[in-house]
């Protein structure tokens, strides 16, 4: 298509959409066959409703739904003068399903912000004839050729892109360029965000690319629509309606993804259901792939080990017996004929009773190859978790997945990638890395961070969780000298690996406002820019997140900046201080738990983590105990091994200690236990206060739900410091500190608390 004599104003746009979704091009005919490589045809029927942001209706869409994806109108009149004059009209060939999204949202939100529709222009044939302040948008190869010589051809890597002022004389044009069409949406984004969030254009020339492969969501959602540690309703995706309704939510979802810049999605649970894999459900999944195609998003689902038996007829899933072999390879093959650009496979095996390569006596690696050759004729990965502990193994369970895993090092295929959780154990408030980082130097890795809050108070604590994702990235490993950190093993750059990225358990649900807790849409959007680079400041990401949902106002983005950033020490201090952890209830994770013992798996009860007696408390894990800290580099299992140079942080993670040990500020073990609890309720309580004093200049709406959580927040903090103190004091039998709170009852009533219907497991209905 070339619109280079008519003025593509929006109704001559619209026409032109319409033709070619009616036209029989672009249709398929019945009964066509679908194995074909997308092209327009494929995208163009799935284009995603409207945006929804800027929609005028009747009836507004409840606060929270849009995301950060609100293109108000600046309400400052010179900046809007100011965008105004740097963006007076745009020309834009719309090519394919994706440069379609690029047009209608830069046109939708520029128009909305800026309080004027953007008109559309034709190509200028030179810098002469080009309207001052016109935005060129397209890929370097589509761009006219006078701004590409003027331009001198840039390097932009793949999905990245540039955006940049051009100059000549006093006329200025605005380019964004890119060499896909990934990086084009991901530019058309940036540059809403830069006038949302009120950056200058003046002179602007940002070259940005994503530093990693694979950043992607991992849903726990169920085929029933429950998800698993999910707390923000059910899955919104209708695997029951499915393919059929394609529900618009589905493109908002690919939407706000390609927004930070997430290009994969696994949409099922870990623990998986063979279910999925069969014809019909891979016809669903061929309906979500195709929305999430134009977002740049590649579909992934849960591969169930067992699949050959419970849905192909096979006696055995043993990888190595050639019928499984031939099963999974012509599963790939139907995946494959639906869906061509299919992620693959993301595997739980092995772990918490999902069935493996080892009920037949084969290794991780064997059942991860056997996958990873089915699905590399057409360019999938098999995603392998390390996320694996034995039921026989009485070995400290933070070092298994090492044990199991490193001496594997190097025996891959080259399309598996290993995903590993940023701790040891599982999720915690803080956990020191994964020993796995950096161990494992010719495997291809992923680190898979929590976005939902299993472990920090569901959806109705406010903790900002990109401050935990930075200081594991940020924390070096040491694998190759000082400078090793985390940041590059997500990056590929520690051991020079194409393969790399980073996966999140998604805190979405079918709540209106998609997180449940308003907040937690800063853990998603945050996730998404630290997987883009993960060396951005979490503070910054804060900064741009709260302008792009709450706006400019100076006060408002200091102070809800200031609340998010100490949200998460406070979380650690009022639930596992000084290195606890996994002492929460059981299964339902829901509070406070130190004493459950009853479990059947010493690793299923908290008193096995925090190993309470009257001597002291911790988990010795030096080479008096467990010896994980052997499992770290030098440097690393030195400071953690000696308590004099452990950071107090993880203390109890790694020694067991008397309780009149003495920590750094003079305090003992069992005073500063108290007082750190304690400090953990004055900071939430102080972010309520804080939240309080915003009252009038945040939307109604966000503004009482955040304070109504926070009122929560604080009556779960002060249950967590009243339930664990008054158990610990049982070992310890001393007084509590002076400046704790004393516990509001006794300790029978916190044990006798029971909550059959917490959220995030399947219910059960009785
Ligand atoms: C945790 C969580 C489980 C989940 C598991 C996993 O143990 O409680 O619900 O299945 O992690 O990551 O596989």
């Amino acid at each position: 298509m070339k619109f280079t004599s008519i003025r593509l104003t929006p109704p001559v746009f619209t026409l032109l959409i319409l033709f070619f979704l009616f036209s029989g091009q672009v249709l398929p005919k019945p009964g066509a066959s679908d194995s074909r490589k997308p092209h327009l045809a494929d995208t163009a029927r799935c284009l995603p409703e409207p945006n929804r942001a800027v929609v005028a209706s009747p009836n507004p869409i409840p606060w929270g739904y849009n995301l950060w994806l609100n293109f108000e109108p600046l309400d400052d009149a010179r900046l809007k003068d100011a965008y105004r004059e740097a963006i007076t009209g745009m020309y834009m060939e719309p090519v394919g399903a994706t440069g379609q999204i690029v047009y209608r949202e830069l046109t939708e939100g520029l128009g909305s912000m800026l309080e004027r529709p953007l008109e559309s222009l034709p190509a200028p044939a030179g810098m002469k004839s080009a309207e001052a302040g016109l935005l060129l948008v397209a890929t370097w190869d589509r761009l006219p050729r006078f701004i590409r010589e003027i331009m001198d051809r840039p390097e932009i890597p793949a999905e990245g892109f540039l955006i940049r002022q051009v100059r000549a004389g006093e006329k200025k044009l605005l380019v964004l360029t890119s060499a896909d069409d990934a990086g084009l949406l991901y530019g058309a984004y940036r540059l809403l965000r830069l006038v949302q969030t009120h950056q200058p254009l003046d002179g602007i020339d940002l070259l940005d690319a994503p530093k990693t492969k694979l950043r992607m969501l991992n849903h726990w959602d169920n085929l029933d629509r429950t998800v698993e540690r999910g707390y923000a309703g059910f899955s919104i995706f209708n695997w029951h309606t499915l393919p059929d309704l394609r529900d618009p939510r589905y493109a908002d979802y690919a939407r706000a993804n390609a927004s930070v810049g997430i290009n994969a999605t696994a949409v099922t649970n870990v623990n998986s259901n063979a279910l999925v894999l069969t014809a019909p459900y891979i016809r669903k999944a061929k309906a979500l792939a195709d929305i999430f195609r134009p977002y740049g998003i590649r579909l992934y689902l849960t591969a169930r080990f067992s699949a050959p038996m419970e849905i192909g007829g096979l006696e055995t899933a043993d990888p190595l017996d050639p019928r499984v072999i031939a099963w999974w390879a012509a599963k790939a093959g139907e995946l494959y004929a639906e869906i061509p650009d299919f992620g693959g496979f993301l595997v739980k095996a092995n772990s918490e009773g999902q069935p493996g390569p080892q009920n037949y006596g084969r290794s991780h690696r064997e059942g991860a190859n056997m996958l990873a050759d089915a699905l590399a004729p057409y360019g999938g990965n098999v995603i392998w978790r390390a996320f694996v502990y034995s039921e026989e193994d009485p070995d400290d369970r933070a070092k298994q997945a090492y044990t199991e895993f490193a001496p594997e090092d190097g025996k891959f295929r080259e399309n598996v990638l290993l995903q590993v959780k940023n701790g040891p154990i599982d999720f915690q408030p803080r956990e020191p890395v994964h020993p796995l980082f950096g161990a494992m130097p010719e495997t291809p890795m992923l680190a898979e961070f929590q976005i939902t809050k299993e472990y920090l108070g569901f959806a109705t604590h406010l903790v900002y969780l990109p401050r935990l994702f930075e200081e594991v990235l940020q924390t070096d490993t040491y694998r190759e000298g000082p400078g090793s950190t985390v940041a590059r093993v997500v990056d590929g750059s520690l051991h020079d690996k194409p393969l790399s990225g980073m996966a999140g358990v998604a805190n979405i649900g079918t709540d209106i406002n998609w997180t449940g807790h308003p907040f937690g849409q800063a853990d998603w959007y945050g996730f998404g820019r630290l997987a883009w680079d993960p060396n951005l400041d979490s503070g910054d990401i804060a900064e741009e997140w709260i302008r792009a949902t709450f706006g400019n106002n100076p006060v408002v983005v200091s102070r809800v900046q200031a609340l998010m950033m100490r949200s998460r020490e406070a979380v650690v201090n009022y639930m596992t201080p000084l290195g606890l952890h996994h002492i929460f209830d059981s299964s339902h994770h829901y509070g406070p738990g130190p004493w459950v013992d009853e479990h059947s798996r010493p690793e299923w009860n908290p008193v096995y983590y925090h190993q309470a007696d009257s001597l002291g408390i911790g988990f010795d894990r030096t080479s008096t105990g467990s010896n994980a800290v052997a499992q770290y580099a030098p440097e690393l299992a030195e400071r953690y091994g000696d308590p004099a140079t452990c950071p107090e942080e993880f203390l109890l993670w790694f020694h067991h200690l008397p309780w009149d040990y003495k920590l750094r500020d003079g305090h003992t073990l069992w005073e500063g236990l108290g007082l750190k609890y304690q400090e953990g309720i004055d900071t939430v309580s102080g972010m309520l206060s804080d939240w309080q004093g915003l009252k009038g200049l945040l939307p109604d709406a966000a503004y009482r739900d955040v304070e109504m959580r926070l009122g929560i927040q604080l009556q779960e903090a002060r249950w967590w410091k009243d339930a664990c103190m008054l158990y610990f004091q049982t070992f310890s039998g001393r007084e509590f500190p002076e400046g704790m709170e004393p516990p509001a009852h006794p300790l029978n009533y916190y044990k006798n608390l029971k909550f059959p219907y917490a959220p995030g497991i399947r219910p059960q209905w009785d």
